[in-house]
């Protein structure tokens, strides 16, 4: 039974990857992961924020505190509110390099461009194996176009792409007007995965205290519909690998995903729920399936699901569309 794939330039030993999470910021985390065949480790994101705050708090010390500076930096979380800072970040690389046998892939994330992505430099200079970029941003301003929200992704992955020389995957939301579109722009940028999709964060409304209140949900196996259904659509379409993260749980959620046409899941949420021993199972379970069903690899299985052969994907989803309406009897 043949469960590799590759990703990233990597050939990993199956297809379930633990995604970015605050688990790498702990080595006996990591070395648990590794026990549990994880077949790489993705740390959590290095934040455009804490970047520039660095240097500003720079050109604070400088400035003498200079008001205008201060107010903009209020907006940012604390230095304290992050587990690691950029130093202690690109420090953990190389423990955790040192810890385990399985290839490191670090994580930026922002929202513009700008200098903060030279860390992409040396994110790899500190020895991670391949880097995950993850842009998140929701705009507000009526004047920004729809064209200008792509330009900013676009060009923040190049600048990142013109940086380094290891492999980056794109981690990006759902909420883009083309994402075949945009998918094929990425890959024609040098982009080497797309990682479908960012959750959206939504923070509560405190209707007494008039406040909005942040909070962290982990997922549920809903999420991952909407990504099994781009998956589809784009695999075949755009030649660009896909990572399915967001709503993978049980053994047929990553069954699925393949199905689609993704070349590997990650999963976060039934990993901080039931731990490390949750990927063991998937692991074994993805095998009994695929013996009981007669696959002898991954490949094999790889994008039976997609909307590859199909003659006219736009009419497909519009009849599916009609015909889910259509199930609801009074
Ligand atoms: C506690 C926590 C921390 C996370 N930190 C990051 C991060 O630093 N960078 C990132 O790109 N995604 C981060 N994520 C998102 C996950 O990598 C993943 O995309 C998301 O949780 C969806 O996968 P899941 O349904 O398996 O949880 C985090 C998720 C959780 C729950």
């Amino acid at each position: 039974m043949n469960l590799t794939t590759d990703y990233l330039g990597l050939k990993l030993a199956h297809p379930i990857i633990p995604g970015a999470s605050p688990l790498c910021d702990n080595l006996d985390h990591v070395r648990r992961l590794e026990d549990a065949r994880a077949p790489a480790i993705v740390m959590h994101s290095l934040f455009e924020e804490q970047i520039l705050q660095e240097g500003i708090a720079h050109h604070l010390f400088r400035e003498q505190q200079e008001e205008s500076f201060s107010e903009a930096a209020s907006f940012f979380p604390a230095p304290g509110e992050f587990a690691l800072g950029p130093e202690q970040y690109l420090e953990q690389i190389g423990r955790i390099k040192t810890a385990v046998d399985i290839p490191v892939i670090a994580s930026l994330n922002g929202s513009h461009p700008g200098g903060w992505v030279d860390y992409a430099k040396r994110i790899q200079e500190a020895g991670a194996a391949a880097l995950e970029l993850t842009v998140y941003f929701l705009p507000s301003d009526p004047a920004v176009t729809g064209a200008e929200v792509d330009w900013r992704l676009i060009e923040v992955v190049r600048s990142v792409k013109a940086a380094v020389t290891i492999p980056v995957a794109v981690k990006i939301s759902p909420f883009y007007s083309s994402l075949p579109q945009l998918a094929s722009q990425l890959h024609d940028m040098g982009a080497d995965a797309l990682i479908l999709f960012n959750r959206f964060y939504q923070p509560d409304f405190d209707v007494e205290n008039l406040e909005v209140r942040a909070r962290l949900e982990l997922s549920t196996p809903a999420e991952l519909q909407m990504r099994l259904h781009w998956t589809a659509i784009l695999a075949g379409r755009v030649p660009i690998p896909l990572i399915v993260s967001g709503g993978v749980h049980g053994v047929l959620d990553v069954v699925k995903s393949i199905m689609a046409g993704a070349n590997a899941v990650q999963v976060v949420s039934a990993i901080l729920k039931h731990g490390p021993a949750h990927l063991t199972l998937l692991v074994n379970q993805l095998k009994q399936f695929m013996e009981e069903q007669d696959y002898r690899s991954l490949e094999q299985m790889r994008g039976s699901l997609s909307l590859k052969h199909c003659p006219n994907p736009d009419a497909f989803e519009r009849t599916n569309y009609l015909r889910t309406l259509q199930l609801w009897r009074a």
